[in-house]
Protein backbone atom coordinates (compact mmCIF):
# COMPACT_ATOMS: atom_id res chain seq x y z
CA UNK A 1 0.00 0.00 0.00
CA UNK A 2 1.24 3.78 -0.70
CA UNK A 3 2.33 5.54 2.68
CA UNK A 4 0.10 8.15 2.33
CA UNK A 5 -2.89 5.82 2.31
CA UNK A 6 -1.66 4.16 5.36
CA UNK A 7 -0.95 7.70 6.79
CA UNK A 8 -4.83 8.77 6.06
CA UNK A 9 -6.73 5.76 7.35
CA UNK A 10 -4.21 5.74 10.21
CA UNK A 11 -4.98 9.67 10.73
CA UNK A 12 -8.45 8.77 11.11
CA UNK A 13 -8.20 6.54 13.39
CA UNK A 14 -5.79 8.86 15.51
CA UNK A 15 -8.89 11.99 14.70
CA UNK A 16 -11.15 9.60 16.81
CA UNK A 17 -8.97 8.65 20.14
CA UNK A 18 -7.45 12.24 20.06
CA UNK A 19 -9.69 14.92 18.38
CA UNK A 20 -7.16 17.86 19.59
CA UNK A 21 -5.23 17.04 16.64
CA UNK A 22 -1.93 18.91 16.88
CA UNK A 23 -0.06 21.37 13.93
CA UNK A 24 1.80 19.12 11.39
CA UNK A 25 3.68 20.98 8.88
CA UNK A 26 2.88 18.44 5.70
CA UNK A 27 4.77 20.66 3.25
CA UNK A 28 7.57 20.11 4.96
CA UNK A 29 7.45 16.64 5.09
CA UNK A 30 10.31 14.85 3.03
CA UNK A 31 9.51 11.32 1.76
CA UNK A 32 11.22 9.35 4.09
CA UNK A 33 9.86 11.45 6.61
CA UNK A 34 6.04 10.76 5.52
CA UNK A 35 7.52 7.08 5.82
CA UNK A 36 7.96 7.80 9.50
CA UNK A 37 4.84 9.52 9.97
CA UNK A 38 3.09 6.48 8.69
CA UNK A 39 4.80 3.84 10.91
CA UNK A 40 4.23 5.94 13.60
CA UNK A 41 0.11 6.51 13.05
CA UNK A 42 -0.10 3.04 12.27
CA UNK A 43 1.50 1.76 15.48
CA UNK A 44 -0.57 4.12 17.17
CA UNK A 45 -3.47 2.95 15.41
CA UNK A 46 -2.77 -0.10 16.39
CA UNK A 47 -2.90 0.24 20.13
CA UNK A 48 -5.56 1.88 20.04
CA UNK A 49 -7.59 -1.20 19.00
CA UNK A 50 -5.60 -3.29 21.48
CA UNK A 51 -6.71 -0.82 24.18
CA UNK A 52 -10.56 -0.83 23.41
CA UNK A 53 -10.10 -4.67 24.07
CA UNK A 54 -8.55 -3.59 27.60
CA UNK A 55 -10.71 -3.57 30.56
CA UNK A 56 -9.02 -0.65 31.90
CA UNK A 57 -6.22 2.03 30.83
CA UNK A 58 -2.86 1.17 30.81
CA UNK A 59 -1.19 2.39 33.89
CA UNK A 60 1.14 5.44 34.45
CA UNK A 61 4.12 3.81 36.07
CA UNK A 62 7.23 4.85 35.81
CA UNK A 63 8.83 1.60 38.00
CA UNK A 64 7.44 -0.41 34.32
CA UNK A 65 9.55 1.52 32.36
CA UNK A 66 12.64 0.26 31.31
CA UNK A 67 15.85 2.31 29.80
CA UNK A 68 16.64 0.98 25.96
CA UNK A 69 20.44 -0.61 25.98
CA UNK A 70 22.15 -2.22 22.62
CA UNK A 71 23.78 -5.43 23.21
CA UNK A 72 26.41 -5.54 25.26
CA UNK A 73 29.90 -4.51 24.14
CA UNK A 74 32.97 -2.80 25.93
CA UNK A 75 31.74 0.39 24.87
CA UNK A 76 28.08 -0.21 26.53
CA UNK A 77 26.96 2.81 28.50
CA UNK A 78 26.87 1.78 32.46
CA UNK A 79 23.42 0.78 34.41
CA UNK A 80 22.04 3.37 36.63
CA UNK A 81 23.85 3.86 39.91
CA UNK A 82 22.34 1.08 42.39
CA UNK A 83 19.55 2.90 44.53
CA UNK A 84 18.89 5.60 41.98
CA UNK A 85 15.14 5.38 40.36
CA UNK A 86 13.70 6.80 37.54
CA UNK A 87 12.15 10.20 37.82
CA UNK A 88 11.18 11.34 34.40
CA UNK A 89 11.59 10.37 30.58
CA UNK A 90 11.32 12.79 27.70
CA UNK A 91 11.65 12.99 24.10
CA UNK A 92 14.15 15.96 23.14
CA UNK A 93 13.39 17.29 20.02
CA UNK A 94 15.85 20.31 18.62
CA UNK A 95 18.71 21.03 17.13
CA UNK A 96 22.56 20.10 18.03
CA UNK A 97 25.00 22.79 16.60
CA UNK A 98 28.25 22.75 15.41
CA UNK A 99 31.09 24.93 13.96
CA UNK A 100 33.50 24.98 11.31
CA UNK A 101 36.98 26.86 11.56
CA UNK A 102 37.70 26.21 7.70
CA UNK A 103 37.06 23.93 4.69
CA UNK A 104 39.74 20.90 6.04
CA UNK A 105 38.90 21.44 9.51
CA UNK A 106 35.95 18.74 11.19
CA UNK A 107 32.46 20.44 12.34
CA UNK A 108 33.37 20.51 15.89
CA UNK A 109 29.91 20.34 18.77
CA UNK A 110 28.93 24.03 19.74
CA UNK A 111 26.35 22.80 22.09
CA UNK A 112 22.71 21.55 21.35
CA UNK A 113 18.89 23.45 22.18
CA UNK A 114 15.99 21.34 22.46
CA UNK A 115 12.52 21.28 24.21
CA UNK A 116 11.75 18.24 26.07
CA UNK A 117 8.16 16.76 26.15
CA UNK A 118 6.54 14.96 29.04
CA UNK A 119 6.69 11.25 27.91
CA UNK A 120 7.25 8.96 31.19
CA UNK A 121 3.56 7.97 30.65
CA UNK A 122 4.73 6.69 27.48
CA UNK A 123 7.74 5.27 27.98
CA UNK A 124 5.87 3.19 30.78
CA UNK A 125 2.68 2.06 29.30
CA UNK A 126 3.39 2.20 25.35
CA UNK A 127 7.40 1.99 24.97
CA UNK A 128 6.84 0.60 21.62
CA UNK A 129 5.69 4.24 20.31
CA UNK A 130 8.48 6.19 21.44
CA UNK A 131 11.12 5.27 19.08
CA UNK A 132 8.03 5.35 15.81
CA UNK A 133 7.30 9.01 17.67
CA UNK A 134 10.61 10.36 17.82
CA UNK A 135 11.13 9.85 14.29
CA UNK A 136 8.15 11.39 13.46
CA UNK A 137 8.58 14.38 15.37
CA UNK A 138 12.07 14.80 13.48
CA UNK A 139 10.00 14.27 10.07
CA UNK A 140 7.01 16.57 11.24
CA UNK A 141 9.59 19.58 12.22
CA UNK A 142 9.04 21.61 15.22
CA UNK A 143 5.68 23.70 15.18
CA UNK A 144 7.11 26.95 15.68
CA UNK A 145 5.07 30.19 16.31
CA UNK A 146 7.01 33.05 14.87
CA UNK A 147 9.80 34.25 16.98
CA UNK A 148 9.45 30.78 19.50
CA UNK A 149 12.66 28.54 19.52
CA UNK A 150 12.95 24.99 21.12
CA UNK A 151 13.31 26.87 24.49
CA UNK A 152 10.59 28.62 24.09
CA UNK A 153 7.84 26.71 22.47
CA UNK A 154 4.79 26.06 24.01
CA UNK A 155 3.06 23.46 21.54
CA UNK A 156 2.54 20.15 21.92
CA UNK A 157 5.07 17.78 20.14
CA UNK A 158 3.95 16.66 16.84
CA UNK A 159 2.29 14.31 16.03
CA UNK A 160 1.28 13.76 19.27
CA UNK A 161 -0.24 15.18 22.23
CA UNK A 162 3.35 15.22 24.47
CA UNK A 163 3.28 18.74 25.70
CA UNK A 164 6.54 20.58 27.22
CA UNK A 165 7.99 19.17 30.56
CA UNK A 166 11.36 21.04 30.22
CA UNK A 167 14.34 22.50 28.38
CA UNK A 168 17.77 21.40 27.45
CA UNK A 169 20.84 23.67 26.11
CA UNK A 170 24.39 24.10 27.10
CA UNK A 171 25.51 26.50 30.08
CA UNK A 172 28.91 26.60 28.89
CA UNK A 173 30.57 24.07 26.25
CA UNK A 174 31.09 21.35 28.73
CA UNK A 175 27.94 21.76 30.86
CA UNK A 176 25.04 20.08 29.15
CA UNK A 177 21.77 21.65 31.17
CA UNK A 178 18.16 20.35 31.80
CA UNK A 179 16.10 22.42 33.23
CA UNK A 180 12.92 20.04 34.06
CA UNK A 181 10.59 23.19 35.70
CA UNK A 182 8.21 24.00 32.91
CA UNK A 183 5.00 22.78 34.63
CA UNK A 184 4.46 24.67 37.57
CA UNK A 185 2.10 21.64 38.94
CA UNK A 186 5.15 18.85 38.37
CA UNK A 187 8.73 20.85 38.96
CA UNK A 188 11.05 18.16 38.72
CA UNK A 189 14.56 20.07 39.30
CA UNK A 190 17.26 20.91 36.96
CA UNK A 191 21.04 19.67 36.49
CA UNK A 192 24.00 21.16 35.05
CA UNK A 193 25.58 17.68 33.84
CA UNK A 194 28.91 16.33 32.77
CA UNK A 195 29.23 13.60 30.23
CA UNK A 196 30.28 10.16 31.82
CA UNK A 197 29.97 7.54 29.09
CA UNK A 198 29.12 7.45 25.47
CA UNK A 199 28.14 4.74 22.81
CA UNK A 200 27.73 5.41 19.30
CA UNK A 201 24.34 4.71 18.06
CA UNK A 202 23.44 1.33 16.61
CA UNK A 203 24.35 0.96 13.13
CA UNK A 204 20.84 0.65 11.86
CA UNK A 205 19.48 4.25 13.80
CA UNK A 206 17.16 6.51 12.17
CA UNK A 207 18.87 9.44 9.82
CA UNK A 208 18.31 12.71 10.15
CA UNK A 209 15.95 14.89 7.76
CA UNK A 210 18.70 15.29 5.94
CA UNK A 211 20.31 11.61 6.08
CA UNK A 212 22.44 12.76 8.98
CA UNK A 213 23.58 9.70 11.44
CA UNK A 214 22.14 9.74 14.84
CA UNK A 215 24.10 11.10 17.32
CA UNK A 216 25.71 9.34 20.21
CA UNK A 217 24.03 7.33 22.98
CA UNK A 218 25.54 9.39 26.19
CA UNK A 219 25.20 8.71 29.96
CA UNK A 220 25.50 12.44 32.26
CA UNK A 221 26.16 12.61 35.42
CA UNK A 222 25.08 15.84 37.20
CA UNK A 223 27.48 18.18 38.72
CA UNK A 224 26.96 20.11 41.99
CA UNK A 225 23.87 22.35 42.22
CA UNK A 226 21.19 20.00 40.53
CA UNK A 227 18.27 20.89 42.44
CA UNK A 228 14.69 18.08 42.71
CA UNK A 229 18.00 15.07 43.39
CA UNK A 230 18.18 15.06 39.76
CA UNK A 231 21.31 12.07 39.36
CA UNK A 232 22.12 10.80 36.30
CA UNK A 233 20.93 11.77 32.83
CA UNK A 234 20.53 9.28 29.42
CA UNK A 235 20.01 10.75 25.92
CA UNK A 236 19.31 7.25 23.76
CA UNK A 237 17.76 6.38 20.95
CA UNK A 238 19.06 9.40 18.40
CA UNK A 239 17.55 10.25 15.66
CA UNK A 240 19.73 12.32 13.39
CA UNK A 241 21.51 15.23 14.48
CA UNK A 242 25.44 14.67 13.06
CA UNK A 243 27.87 16.75 11.78
CA UNK A 244 29.16 15.97 8.22
CA UNK A 245 32.47 14.42 8.74
CA UNK A 246 34.50 17.40 7.25
CA UNK A 247 33.93 21.38 6.91
CA UNK A 248 34.07 21.50 3.16
CA UNK A 249 31.37 23.78 1.86
CA UNK A 250 29.88 24.39 5.30
CA UNK A 251 29.16 28.00 6.59
CA UNK A 252 31.01 28.95 9.82
CA UNK A 253 28.44 27.74 12.20
CA UNK A 254 25.29 25.63 11.88
CA UNK A 255 22.57 23.89 13.04
CA UNK A 256 21.46 19.75 12.90
CA UNK A 257 17.75 19.10 13.51
CA UNK A 258 17.56 16.07 16.16
CA UNK A 259 15.39 14.18 18.41
CA UNK A 260 16.21 11.64 21.50
CA UNK A 261 15.45 9.87 24.37
CA UNK A 262 15.93 11.67 27.55
CA UNK A 263 15.89 9.65 30.87
CA UNK A 264 16.52 11.21 34.25
CA UNK A 265 17.19 9.19 37.07
CA UNK A 266 17.34 10.29 40.84
CA UNK A 267 18.28 9.56 44.44
CA UNK A 268 21.27 9.06 46.68
CA UNK A 269 23.83 6.70 45.04
CA UNK A 270 23.41 3.32 47.56
CA UNK A 271 27.07 4.02 48.97
CA UNK A 272 25.89 7.44 50.51
CA UNK A 273 22.16 5.71 51.80
CA UNK A 274 23.80 3.37 54.31
CA UNK A 275 24.79 6.43 56.78
C1 LIG B 1 41.70 24.89 9.88
O1 LIG B 1 41.23 24.80 11.19
C2 LIG B 1 41.90 23.86 11.99
C3 LIG B 1 41.16 23.74 13.32
O2 LIG B 1 40.96 25.01 13.89
C4 LIG B 1 43.35 24.29 12.15
O3 LIG B 1 44.04 23.35 12.94
C5 LIG B 1 43.98 24.38 10.78
O4 LIG B 1 45.30 24.90 10.90
C6 LIG B 1 43.18 25.29 9.88
N1 LIG B 1 43.68 25.21 8.52
C7 LIG B 1 43.81 26.27 7.75
C8 LIG B 1 44.30 26.03 6.37
O5 LIG B 1 43.58 27.40 8.15
C1 LIG C 1 22.16 26.86 18.59
O1 LIG C 1 21.30 27.31 17.63
C2 LIG C 1 20.16 27.97 18.14
C3 LIG C 1 19.26 28.30 17.01
O2 LIG C 1 19.91 29.11 16.09
C4 LIG C 1 20.60 29.22 18.83
O3 LIG C 1 19.48 29.89 19.33
C5 LIG C 1 21.51 28.82 19.94
O4 LIG C 1 21.99 29.96 20.57
C6 LIG C 1 22.65 27.99 19.45
N1 LIG C 1 23.33 27.47 20.61
C7 LIG C 1 24.62 27.33 20.67
C8 LIG C 1 25.15 26.75 21.94
O5 LIG C 1 25.35 27.65 19.77
C1 LIG D 1 3.97 14.07 32.95
O1 LIG D 1 2.69 13.58 32.64
C2 LIG D 1 2.07 12.84 33.70
C3 LIG D 1 0.73 12.31 33.19
O2 LIG D 1 -0.03 13.32 32.67
C4 LIG D 1 1.90 13.75 34.89
O3 LIG D 1 1.38 13.01 35.95
C5 LIG D 1 3.25 14.34 35.29
O4 LIG D 1 3.08 15.27 36.33
C6 LIG D 1 3.90 15.03 34.10
N1 LIG D 1 5.24 15.47 34.47
C7 LIG D 1 5.72 16.67 34.15
C8 LIG D 1 7.10 16.96 34.62
O5 LIG D 1 5.12 17.49 33.50
C1 LIG E 1 31.67 7.58 35.18
O1 LIG E 1 31.00 7.52 36.42
C2 LIG E 1 31.49 6.53 37.31
C3 LIG E 1 30.65 6.60 38.55
O2 LIG E 1 29.31 6.56 38.23
C4 LIG E 1 32.95 6.80 37.62
O3 LIG E 1 33.45 5.75 38.45
C5 LIG E 1 33.76 6.90 36.34
O4 LIG E 1 35.06 7.29 36.66
C6 LIG E 1 33.12 7.94 35.42
N1 LIG E 1 33.87 7.97 34.17
C7 LIG E 1 34.10 9.09 33.52
C8 LIG E 1 34.88 8.96 32.24
O5 LIG E 1 33.71 10.15 33.91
Amino acid sequence: MHASTLLLSALAAFAVAAPTYPQLNVDAVTPAGLDALSDYFNKLAQKVQQSKSLAEAPACDLTKAVLPRQPPSPSSLPDPTKGLVLKHVAIGRGTQNYTCANDTAAPVLAGAVAALYNASCLAAAQPELMGPLAQASLAAGLALRPGETPLTVTARLAPSQLVVSGRHFFRDPTTPFFDLDAQPADQIGTAPTAKNNTEPAPAGAPRGQKGEAAVPWLKLLAKEGATGDLREVYRVETVGGSAPPSCKDMPASFEVQYAAQYWFYEGKPQEQQQS
